[in-house]
Parts: structure tokens; C-alpha cells; sequence
């Protein structure tokens, strides 16, 4: 803890203090919080002197796009909100669909717990999304009021096209609009990290466009005299870890242990990066589990039930009886290696490489952002797992800091719990 709270800088303004001032809340997927090291981010630097920046935030467990996201729009653990996985997949008719065509599928997002979009709307304000993960999809019959889905085959990595949607977002939505809320997400440096690896210079200068374009962010929110009432909240979903290049003996791939025979498989989730998934046939749960376990040194095989509790993956109907994730640098395979990323997240939470980039306020665990959204928006939460004592020692009252208007900027103060 000493070396995260040496690395954290501030206190110094980020947050107004009021109620009902706008939030925006961006995210860089795959920005592991380290990635500002070899890379000069002068606009980042300055976003943490005017605010705080944390050494980094500890994503949910599975530390992947769809479940992270979601996480940081309900404030709940994956195995609470439901999102499991990238794919959505039905067990009996053996369909999957992909990250993109899974945005759509309204059952699978409408799972119990309600974005904040949909908590803010009904308490009276007003709210848009962006490209975020979980906008396509209609919650208890309502969706985000204003949005934008990106379309199918999109290049997440063009400049020019974030411009656009960053005047649109703060121009036309925040100015003209008057929305409240905003979530903003932009799909890199996340493409660049798979296929670069995490230490390559192209994700050097992905990490430098997007530091130009918090810069862009911040001019545009000045343009418009939005300043002093905006609060800015930049994260993303998870780190990101290189894959090692390893021997083809050294590669798990489970049709090459002894024992294990996909004739034994119901359904399988694999060829998905570090995590994967097995509904064995009836009967078959104990050989397959026993030929996996200890099958590979660096495969971890659980039964769902029997994951380690920190992990919050095991209590969901949707999560499958067995549970296989990997250890930094592996992929797991079914029967041939169908994988060729050079960087790959997924894996464990606590691996520092799946730490997440958290400007603003910190160190805390991702469930807590939505509390302190809420806090900021001056909206009631919903049932959620984040820990929102943390939020009133971040935060010193209005009177605390003299301010006399309603738009002043509170200190954001950094706790050790
Ligand atoms: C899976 O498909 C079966 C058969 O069509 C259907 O009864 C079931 O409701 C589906 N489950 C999900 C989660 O879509
Ligand atoms: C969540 O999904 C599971 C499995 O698909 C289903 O059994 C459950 O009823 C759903 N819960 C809600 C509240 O939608
Ligand atoms: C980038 O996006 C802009 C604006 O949408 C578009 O005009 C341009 O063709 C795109 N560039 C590339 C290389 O695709
Ligand atoms: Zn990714």
C-alpha cells in the first residue's frame, strides 16, 4: 500500500462538491495503469495535478471488456450483475455470439441490476452513452435516453473519429443538450496491446493519441465554458499482460492433456485468451475436472462453486460447473492453437498487469466508482457491492474547502482502506 500511496499524487481539485453537476465518465479500454511510464503523457500529468491521479484500480474478475464496463456502471461484482463474458452463448442450442452482436441481446445485459443511466433518468436527469459497452441494450423496458452504438465493423483506433464523437459528446450532448451524464468509451490502446503486446512501440504511440486526446477532451469542455461544472472520471476495464512465446509443448491446449476427451464436453467456452469454460456431459463432471486438474502446470481449474470466493465467479446461474483460467503469459486452447495475440487480459484481478489506469480519485476497487458517480450526481444508488464509506473521506464538504457558490471544486482527498 506504501508504494501505491507514493505514487499518488495530489490532493488537489478535481470533484465539485454540489449536487447535480455533469459527470462525464471515459474509458480507454486496455489502458493498464502503468502504461503512462515510458511514454511522456503531458496531458494525463496535468489531469493529476488539477485532480488526482491513483496508481491504479482493481478491475472485476473476469477482467474483460463486457463484465468490466458493466461493473463500473452498476458498482456490482460479476457474479451480482450477470455479465459473464464477452460472448453470450446458449448452452442447449450451442449458439454464441460475439462482443459486438452480445451488446443486443436485451435478456443478457437486463440481468437484475440497472445501469446508472437508467437510475439517473428516473430520478430526474438526463443521460447519453457513447460507444459504452451495455448501450445497445433496454433495461426493465427503458435505454439510455440519448446514445450512440457504434457500427459493426468499426475502426476503433481513428483519431479523427474520436474528434468527432468528443464534439458531438461535449458540444452537442453536455452544451446543447444539457445532459448530465455521459459514459465515452474508446476502444484502444486495447487492439494495439492484443496484437503489439503490452511492451511494443506501437502501444507507445496509441497511449500517446490517447493523452492528445484527453487534451482535446479538456480544451472542448473549456471551449464551452463547462469547466466548472463537469467532473471528469478517465479509467478503463483492465490491464493488459504479453503472452508468452512459448514452445508448442508448453502451450495448453486441452486435447493434449491425458484424460481429457471432448467427447466428455456438453458446451465449451475456449480459444477465448486466459479464461475459459466447460459444461461437461451428465456424468462427466468428476473425470473431466480430475484429468484438467493438475493437467498443465499454469492451467487453474476450479469447480464453479469451489472459486476462490475474492474472485466474485462463482455464484451465477449463467457461469459454467467448471471454471479453467490461466496463469500470466498463457492462453488456453481447446484442440489446436487458434491464438496468436501477443499481449491478452482475462486473467486474475490481482495480477498487477490487469491493473487499470484511474484518474481522479483512488485506490479502490472498480465496484466503488458507481457509488461515487452517484454521490457526484446527486443521485440515490441502487443495491450495489462498492464501498461507498470510501466516498466521504475522499471528499471534503462544500464549506470545508469556503467555496461560495454551488460550483465549487471540492479536494479530493486519497484514504488507505
Ligand atoms: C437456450 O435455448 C433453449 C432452446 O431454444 C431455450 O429454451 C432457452 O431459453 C435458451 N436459453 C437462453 C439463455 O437463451
Ligand atoms: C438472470 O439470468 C439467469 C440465467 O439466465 C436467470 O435464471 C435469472 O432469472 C435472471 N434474473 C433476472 C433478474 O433477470
Ligand atoms: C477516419 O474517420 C474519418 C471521420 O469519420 C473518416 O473521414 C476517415 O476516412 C477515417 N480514416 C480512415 C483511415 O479510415
Ligand atoms: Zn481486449
Amino acid at each position: 500500500l506504501a508504494n501505491i500511496l507514493d505514487s499518488v499524487s495530489g490532493p488537489g481539485p478535481v470533484f465539485t462538491g454540489s449536487p447535480r453537476n455533469k459527470l462525464l465518465l471515459i474509458s480507454f479500454d486496455g489502458f493498464r495503469w502503468d502504461y503512462d511510464r515510458d511514454v511522456s503523457t503531458p496531458h494525463l500529468d496535468k489531469m493529476a495535478q488539477d485532480g488526482v491521479k491513483a496508481a491504479y484500480i482493481t478491475p472485476p474478475f473476469i477482467t474483460i471488456t463486457s463484465p468490466s464496463h458493466f461493473t463500473l456502471l452498476t458498482g456490482r461484482h460479476v457474479e451480482n450483475h450477470g455479465v459473464i463474458h464477452n460472448i453470450w452463448f446458449n448452452t442447449t442450442t450451442q449458439e454464441k455470439k460475439q462482443y459486438y452482436m452480445a451488446q443486443f441481446v436485451d435478456s443478457y445485459w437486463d440481468n437484475g441490476s440497472l445501469p446508472i443511466w437508467i437510475t439517473a433518468q428516473r430520478q430526474g436527469l438526463k443521460t447519453g452513452s457513447l460507444h459504452f459497452p451495455g448501450t445497445a441494450a433496454t433495461y426493465q423496458g427503458e435505454t439510455v435516453a440519448v446514445r450512440q452504438v457504434e457500427p459493426r465493423f468499426y475502426d476503433h483506433s481513428n483519431e479523427t473519429d474520436w474528434r468527432l464523437n468528443i464534439d458531438k459528446v461535449i458540444g452537442g450532448w453536455f452544451n446543447q443538450q444539457d445532459l448530465d451524464f455521459v459514459s465515452l468509451y474508446f476502444g484502444e490502446p486495447d487492439t494495439v496491446g492484443h496484437k503489439y503486446g503490452p511492451d511494443s512501440p506501437e502501444r507507445r504511440d496509441m497511449v500517446k493519441q490517447v493523452d492528445r486526446t484527453v487534451g482535446y477532451i479538456r480544451d472542448k469542455i473549456q471551449e464551452h465554458g463547462l469547466t466548472d461544472q463537469l467532473n471528469i472520471i478517465i479509467t478503463t476495464d483492465h490491464g493488459m499482460n504479453s503472452i508468452l512465446q512459448t514452445g508448442m509443448s508448453e502451450k495448453i491446449i486441452l486435447s493434449n492433456i491425458p484424460g481429457f476427451s471432448f467427447s466428455d464436453i456438453k458446451f465449451q467456452l475456449l480459444d477465448y485468451g486466459p479464461v475459459g469454460m466447460l459444461l461437461p456431459k451428465e456424468g462427466k463432471l468428476e473425470k473431466v475436472y480430475q484429468a484438467l486438474k493438475g493437467g498443465h502446470p499454469h492451467l487453474n481449474v476450479y469447480k464453479k462453486e469451489e472459486m476462490p470466493a475474492r474472485l466474485h465467479y462463482s455464484n451465477h446461474p449463467r457461469l459454467l460447473p467448471l471454471i479453467l483460467f490461466a496463469d500470466p503469459g498463457y492462453a488456453i486452447s481447446g484442440s489446436r492453437q487458434l491464438q496468436f495475440n501477443k499481449g491478452d487480459h482475462g486473467f486474475d484481478n490481482e495480477l498487477m498487469d490487469m491493473k487499470a489506469i484511474f484518474r481522479a480519485v483512488g485506490p479502490f476497487d472498480m465496484v466503488s466508482v458507481y457509488p461515487l458517480m452517484c454521490h457526484l450526481l446527486g443521485i440515490n444508488p441502487e443495491v450495489n457491492d462498492g464501498d461507498s464509506s470510501i466516498i466521504k473521506h475522499m471528499l471534503v464538504s462544500q464549506e470545508d474547502t469556503g467555496g461560495e457558490h454551488d460550483a465549487v471544486l471540492v479536494t479530493v482527498i486519497i484514504t488507505t482502506s
